[in-house]
C-alpha cells in the first residue's frame, strides 16, 4: 500500500470513526431522554395504551412506542368482549396482535382486563346466573393459559367499587356481583393465581385521585375492599390507580400521598395505569390549558413517585389524536379542539406534560 493510499485510508477510517462517535453520541442522546429511560434509571416502567387500529395506520406512532415505552397495554382487545363476542367462539385475534407488537419491539405487554363489568358480551349475565362461577372461572382460565409466559402484569378485576350504588361494602352493582355475590371479587383473583402462578394480579380503579367527597368514598371503599382481600389471603399482587384525571376536580397531593401510604402498608405494589387529563373543563388558550394539564400531572406523578410500592406509569394512549377524550363523540369538548390530555399533541409533538412525566421519573426516587 502507497503512503498517499494508507493517508486516505486513515484519513477515511477516522472519518468514519468520526462519525461513529457522533452518532453514537446522538443516539446517547435521544435514549437519555426518552420517558422510558427516564424511568429505568429509577427502576420503574413507562408505557401506554395502544389499540391495533391506531398502531397499523400510523408509523409515527408505532415508532412512539418503540422509542418511549417499555410496557404496553390493549385499550381494547384482550376485554371479554373483544374475545368471546359470541359464547364458544374465543377470538384472540387482536389481543394476540397486540402482545406480538409488544415482543417485537422489545416491550413487555401488561393484561387488561380480565373481569370488568362493561365490554362484557350480552351472554354473559344469564350464564352466570344459570351455571354460577364456572363461567367467570372459564374465561379467566383460558386468558391466562393463552397467556401463560407472555403477559405477567394483569388487572384481573376493574371498577369493581362504586358508592353512589348504595350497596353493602360500595360494590358496584354489576353482573358479577348480582349473580356471584361479593366475594366473586377474590375468586377471579384465586382462579387467576391458580391458572398461572407467575402473574401479578391487580384491583383496578378509577377515581381515587381527586380531592373531594366522590372520591373520599371511593378511597375508603378501595382501600376496605383491598384490607379485606389480605385479610383472606387472597392472592392479589397491587392495586392499579388509572388516573383520569378531570381538571375540573382538585388534586391534593397530601390526600393522596396519605392514601399511597395505606395501600403500599398493606404489602401490596402499587401502578398508575391509565393516566390522561382530562382539559374538557378549561377555556383558556391552547398554551394556557397545557400549562394547567402539565401543572396537574406534575402534582399527581411526583406525589405517587415518592410512594416506593409504585412500579411504574401507563399513560391512557401517547397522542391526542387517538385518546378516547378525542375519538369517543361523547367525550369530546363542545368547542370543537382537541382535548389535550396526553403527553404528545396530535402532530406527535411533545407537549408540556411530556416534560412533567420526564421530569417526575428521573427525579423519582431510586427504587
Ligand atoms: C376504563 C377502562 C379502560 C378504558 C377506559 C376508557 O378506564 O379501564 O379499559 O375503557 O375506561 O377508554
Amino acid at each position: 500500500m502507497t503512503a498517499i493510499t494508507r493517508r486516505h485510508l486513515l484519513t477515511a477510517i477516522s472519518g468514519a470513526a468520526v462519525a461513529r462517535t457522533m452518532e453514537a453520541s446522538a443516539q446517547t442522546t435521544t435514549v437519555e431522554k426518552t420517558l422510558i429511560a427516564a424511568a429505568r434509571s429509577k427502576n420503574l416502567t413507562y408505557g401506554a395504551a395502544m389499540a391495533t387500529w391506531q398502531t397499523d395506520r400510523d408509523v409515527v406512532l408505532r415508532r412512539t412506542f418503540d422509542r418511549q415505552c417499555g410496557t404496553i397495554v390493549p385499550e381494547w382487545e384482550m376485554k371479554w368482549g373483544a374475545i368471546e363476542g359470541t359464547r364458544g367462539t374465543r377470538n384472540y385475534t387482536g389481543a394476540d396482535r397486540v402482545v406480538s407488537f409488544a415482543a417485537s419491539h422489545g416491550l413487555t405487554c401488561r393484561g387488561h382486563a380480565a373481569i370488568w363489568y362493561r365490554n362484557l358480551p350480552k351472554w354473559v349475565e344469564p350464564a352466570l346466573k344459570a351455571e354460577g362461577v364456572e363461567v367467570m372461572a372459564a374465561h379467566i382460565q383460558d386468558l391466562m393459559a393463552h397467556y401463560k409466559g407472555k403477559i405477567k402484569s394483569w388487572d384481573i378485576v376493574n371498577e369493581a367499587i362504586e358508592p353512589k350504588d348504595g350497596l353493602a361494602d360500595s360494590l358496584r352493582n354489576t353482573p358479577f356481583l348480582r349473580q356471584l355475590g361479593s366475594d366473586y371479587i377474590g375468586r377471579a383473583f384465586t382462579i387467576a393465581a391458580e391458572a398461572d402462578p407467575n402473574i401479578q394480579g391487580f384491583y383496578n380503579e378509577y377515581g381515587l385521585y381527586h380531592n373531594d367527597s366522590k372520591d373520599h368514598d371511593r378511597r375508603t371503599a378501595v382501600l376496605a375492599l383491598l384490607q379485606k382481600l389480605k385479610q383472606q389471603g387472597v392472592p392479589i399482587y397491587g392495586l392499579g390507580i388509572q388516573g383520569h384525571h378531570d381538571l375540573a376536580r382538585p388534586f391534593d397531593p397530601s390526600v393522596f400521598a396519605a392514601f399511597l401510604r395505606d395501600v403500599a402498608g398493606l404489602g401490596l405494589k402499587i401502578l398508575i395505569t391509565e393516566l390522561d387529563i382530562d382539559d374538557r373543563s378549561l377555556s383558556q388558550t391552547v398554551s394556557e390549558r397545557d400549562r394547567l394539564v402539565a401543572e396537574r400531572a406534575t402534582a399527581f406523578l411526583t406525589t405517587a413517585l415518592s410512594e416506593r410500592a409504585v412500579e411504574g406509569v401507563l399513560t391512557w394512549g401517547l397522542s391526542d389524536k387517538y385518546s378516547w377524550l378525542n375519538t369517543s363523540t361523547y367525550q369530546k369538548r363542545s368547542d370543537g379542539t382537541m382535548n389535550r390530555c396526553l403527553p404528545y399533541d396530535e402532530n406527535f409533538q411533545t407537549k408540556p406534560f411530556w416534560y412533567s412525566l420526564y421530569y417526575a421519573l428521573r427525579n423519582a426516587p431510586s427504587r
